[in-house]
């Protein structure tokens, strides 16, 4: 079975992965592309339709961004949003100045023709999020006005060349009807809307097994959501031809590397080689309180961790047929948008996974399954392959562990006391139904000791603080004002059951300028 897919061209507007997101909603598969892709690589994508979106720019700026105009005469149907438009009309003979009366937020838009298809069943009025400060004065040949707002055009259509454009912006939540306008654009582009994880995990498996053939996968555990979802795709592929390394690097959390083999293995079939290091990286973090170092030192360790296990894997499964040559990662959508986006690389959370130089050294290709796809989506893959919420669900955690969350030296006690303190805020957060709801919530040690009293005894113990944040992505954060009765069961648990902590603090700093771990 084909994916049918929607290309959407980025010329830089903040809301470019929304339009992906809302034709995904509609299980239309849809990638996003830098405006300035080539047309060869677009065109290998073999689209349905495309879509041009917003961005910040003039079209008539010497510094605009540009397509390849002959995106236009693909003779598939193209949506121009805002931008878009502008695009269109600039680039087909028409003119855009800069407007007398700028739009910005909420407009209603009058639909001057209903019995176009792009607003087949949409009222004669709708409410619609507006951007922008050009607007289209003259048309192109071939094209007339269906849209219109107080100040401006809101809408045009070619449907002789099968171009259509909106001023506005139909993938934003302020436009409540964008979501049928987006499936009428589908209608025009004659998708089937059958992407489906369903038809995702078919597909994937199949052409996973396509490039494997008889090689050998290794693959890095975490427990986390992505890289448990790529290993499952790839055992559902080639079964047996896949191990799974999952390293105990001392800083993970209480009952973990047991949890993550007793899923994983126990419930789910992946072949693991479970690897107790914990004694290896404790020995390189005794004595070390500077946060830098103590990412570098747990880096190396599990870099030269992995690669022993990996060496071992490559003996033991030598030989032409079986030969290992394949490493599994867990990377996502939103990492490879980021890099390749009209607005230039910037920073992603970096995934402890990516092994250092493992793949050029023992010359390995990468296999990532989930490249395509946002966490949510990862997520209802999980689902359809039956794996556990206990995993699916999971609030991310840092491949350094605990040790970011352990401030000053980390020694075996340390750990041991900031692993009770984090299971009895995850088990309270989870007990009040939150955890879902929060994007990360967990305990910080720090070298802190205070004076406490506890029945007659004078007590002299550490401080645990507490973090609990809302967050669309790690890159920006609020702190999340969990419910007072909450807190006070938290700090109760603590003092009282976790010898060693004998105050509890919440921390309420946001991202910026705070971080969301401490370190
Ligand atoms: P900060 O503390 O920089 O964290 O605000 C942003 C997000 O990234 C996670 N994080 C990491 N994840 N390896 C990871 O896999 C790391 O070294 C690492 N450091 C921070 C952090 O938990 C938060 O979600």
């Amino acid at each position: 079975m084909d994916t049918q897919t929607v290309v959407i061209l980025d010329f830089g507007s903040q809301y470019t992965q929304l339009i992906a997101r809302r034709i995904r909603e509609q299980n239309v598969f849809s990638v996003v592309m830098p405006c300035t892709a080539p047309l060869a690589d677009i065109q290998a994508h073999s689209p349905i339709g495309v879509i041009l979106s917003g961005g910040p720019s003039s079209v008539y700026d010497a510094d605009a961004p540009e397509a390849d105009p002959h995106i236009l005469a693909l003779g598939v149907p193209v949506l121009g949003v805002c931008y878009g438009l502008h695009y269109i009309v600039h680039h087909l003979g028409g003119k855009v100045r800069s407007a007398h009366k700028r739009e910005y937020g909420h407009a209603e838009v009058i639909i001057e023709d209903c019995s176009t298809q792009l607003f087949a069943g949409l009222p004669p009025a709708i409410q619609v999020w507006m951007s922008h400060g050009d607007e289209a004065i003259e048309l192109p040949a071939g094209f007339r006005r269906i849209a219109s707002s107080a100040n401006a055009l809101a809408g045009i259509e070619s449907a002789e060349h099968r171009i259509w454009a909106v001023q506005f912006h139909p993938e934003v939540h302020h436009t409540p009807l964008g979501p049928q306008l987006i499936r009428n654009f589908l209608n025009i582009c004659g998708a089937r809307g059958d992407w489906t994880p369903a038809h995702f995990i078919e597909t994937t498996v199949a052409s996973i097994r396509g490039k494997v053939g008889k090689g050998h996968v290794i693959c890095g555990l975490s427990g986390g959501v992505d890289s448990s979802v790529a290993a499952m795709l790839v055992h559902r592929a080639v079964g047996s031809q896949l191990t799974c390394i999952f390293v105990n690097n001392g800083v993970l959390r209480k009952n973990e590397f047991q949890n993550v083999q007793a899923n994983l293995r126990g419930k789910l079939g992946l072949n693991i080689v479970a690897v107790n290091a914990s004694a290896r990286f404790l020995e390189q973090l005794a004595g070390v309180t500077d946060p830098e170092i103590k990412r570098k030192r747990i880096g190396a360790e599990f870099i030269a961790v992995f690669e022993d296990e990996a060496s071992r894997i490559a003996q033991e499964t030598g030989g032409p047929e079986g030969k290992l040559e394949w490493l599994v990662q867990g990377t996502l959508y939103p990492d490879v948008i980021e890099s390749t986006s009209v607005r230039g690389p910037s920073q992603t959370i970096k995934s402890h996974h990516n092994v250092g130089g493992l793949p050029e050294r023992m010359k390995l290709k990468l296999i990532e399954p989930l490249r395509d796809l946002f966490k949510d989506e990862v997520r209802r893959i999980g689902r359809d392959l039956g794996m556990p919420e206990e995993i699916l669900g999971r609030q991310p955690f840092p491949g350094p562990g605990l040790a970011v969350r352990i401030l000053g030296e980390v020694t075996p006690e340390r750990v041991a006391l900031l692993q009770e303190a984090d299971e009895i805020v995850v088990a309270e957060i989870k007990a009040a139904g939150l955890y879902t709801k929060i994007w990360q919530s967990f305990a910080v040690l720090l070298p802190v000791m205070s004076v406490g009293v506890m029945g007659d005894q004078r007590t002299y113990a550490y401080t645990a603080a507490i973090r609990a944040v809302h967050s669309e992505d790690g890159m920006t954060a609020d702190w999340t004002p969990l419910p007072y009765d909450l807190l006070k069961r938290i700090s109760n648990r603590i003092v009282n059951e976790v010898r060693g902590i004998n105050r509890v603090v919440y921390d309420i700093t946001s991202k910026p300028p705070g971080t969301i771990e401490w370190e």
